[in-house]
């Protein structure tokens, strides 16, 4: 049974089972693979993508659990938001890996707190681990971004491989 899953925009009908978490479904079945498995127990941030403009982990967030709740990765952001653009400017990204999901919660946290503190940084980034180390990057990265003209409302449209809901 195709299950409906609203993703960057778009309402898409998906075929794994309703128990699937959600980051398979974006890797293996819509091919949005912006969004990285690290530990696979809401631990690491890795996976970290918007549900109504809230960083879930989608590691261990089943379809199912979805309900009609907009999605955003970080092919939503389209390239080109203002974090992406800080993130290239200041070099943020060692190995990259954890990147994508330090976006992801960046990104809520600029939505509800668009001039951020250390504080205000620290605390919405806590969860967003970085083996590289690269936490005073993204810290100057945010507030780079935070500087920059307000970031579109709405997600660019990404390319996905399943079929549009009917
Ligand atoms: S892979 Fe989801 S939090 Fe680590
Ligand atoms: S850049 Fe390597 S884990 Fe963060």
């Amino acid at each position: 049974m195709a299950t409906t899953v609203d993703v960057n925009g778009r309402s898409l009908n998906v075929n794994s089972p309703p128990d699937t978490p959600l980051l398979w479904v974006l890797r293996d079945e819509l091919g949005l693979t912006g969004t990285k498995y690290g530990c696979g127990v809401a631990q690491c941030g890795a996976c970290t993508v918007l549900a109504d403009g809230q960083p879930i982990r989608a590691c261990q967030t089943p379809i199912s659990a979805l309900g009609a709740a907009k999605i955003t990765t970080i092919e939503g952001l389209g390239g080109n938001h203002p974090l992406q653009q800080a993130w290239v400017k200041l070099d943020v990204p060692q190995c990259g890996y954890c990147q994508s999901g330090q976006i992801m919660s960046a990104c809520a946290l600029l939505a509800s707190n668009a001039n951020p503190d250390d504080e205000a940084i620290s605390g919405a980034m806590d969860g967003n681990i970085c083996r590289c180390g690269a936490y005073q990057r993204i810290r100057a990265a945010i507030k780079e971004a935070a500087a920059m003209p307000a970031a579109p409302a709405e997600p660019a449209a990404a390319p996905v491989a399943a079929k549009p809901a009917a």
